[in-house]
């Protein structure tokens, strides 16, 4: 007797989070003494600014009976406070520092403490499944602040889907044409540093009304940045770090900067641009599951080598299968 699988939909499976840096936050939009609640992970987070000025993520749930530090939890000097009994925790390390009516602080008093550092405007950290140190460093951005670019313009989008796929878009050329109304596929090439982590993708935007030359360089399946030089001069950034929620939802973050030089022709237009393509790809997004060992045609390459390039991501044996 054959038994028919169940639909795909149903039975389908997305990785774990891959390890990485990811943003949790603008910097600009924590203030100190400010606590909020975070999902990311597909765990429940939170993320404050101490008097110095120290930012700091950590599990959420008190460890006394469970109360939600990021909700109505409060800085105090260098520790987050719980709302329920006044427990306090340090942002250094997460022990807990003061029990408000004890003077005997139990060793388990602790809360998880993850590894974040703030860089080209953002709250990043570094996520791995074992809370291990970085293994790399967030790359610079130095035309962020260049008097020769402009400021950033910024777009959120919370996107239904598992980051690892979100990144893969960015190496398949061929969707371009088909989801992006680009009229041919672009010449693309992918190519990886001797590190074998960094990996570019060169494309070039024959067709548009603006030919360019696109070079997008992922760090990790957290952070992408694309570059687009229509000439000397004529050049713009776009970069995303995205935060995963859970295994299958993702908050993208962009960031654009453009050469001044071509703000007025570009700027709005690139940002509409960037948040109209968003909208092409959602209702893919939206629908699709996760192949975990694709079918892929002779000349898939560009997938093909970001699904090999991805492995290196994940630590879980089951995960380190795709494509194998
Ligand atoms: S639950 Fe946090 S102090 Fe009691
Ligand atoms: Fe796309």
């Amino acid at each position: 007797m054959t038994i028919v699988e169940a639909c795909e939909s149903k039975t389908n499976t997305t990785p774990e989070f891959p390890m990485g840096w990811y943003s949790v936050e603008r910097s600009h939009q924590l203030a100190i003494g400010e606590v909020k609640p975070v999902k990311a992970f597909d765990r429940e987070l939170v993320l404050y600014r101490t008097r110095s000025g120290r930012v700091a993520l950590q599990d959420a749930f008190c460890p006394h009976l469970g109360a939600h530090l990021g909700h109505e939890g409060r800085v105090i000097g260098e520790t987050v406070r719980c709302p329920f009994h006044g427990w306090q925790f340090n942002a250094e390390d997460g022990k807990c520092s003061s029990i408000p009516y004890c003077d005997d602080i139990p060793e388990r008093a602790r809360v998880r403490t993850w590894h974040t550092e703030e860089k080209n405007g953002e709250v990043y950290v570094w996520f791995h499944p074992e809370n291990t140190p970085p293994q790399w460093q967030l790359p610079d951005l130095p035309e962020l602040g260049d008097p020769a670019w402009t400021a950033p313009r910024y777009t959120e989008h919370l996107v239904p889907a598992h980051v690892q796929d979100i990144c893969e878009n960015s190496c398949d050329p061929v969707h371009f044409a088909y989801v992006h109304s680009q009229m041919e596929i672009p010449d693309s090439e992918v190519t990886i540093d001797p590190d074998g982590r960094t990996m570019h993708l060169h494309s070039d935007m024959k067709n548009n009304d603006y030919p360019s030359h696109l070079h997008a360089t992922t760090y990790s399946p957290g952070f992408a940045l694309v570059r687009t030089t229509y000439g000397p001069n004529a050049e713009m950034i776009m970069y995303n770090s995205p935060q995963p929620i859970d295994r299958n939802q993702t908050l993208m973050r962009w960031t654009l900067i453009v050469r001044r030089e071509i703000e007025d022709l570009a700027g709005d237009d690139v940002m509409k641009g960037i948040i109209d393509g968003l909208g092409d790809d959602y209702p893919i997004w939206a629908n699709k599951v996760h192949k975990h060992r694709p079918v892929f045609c002779r000349e898939d390459k560009t997938l093909v080598t970001f699904r090999k390039w991805v492995r290196q991501f994940y630590i879980t044996s089951q995960d380190k299968q795709e494509i194998a």
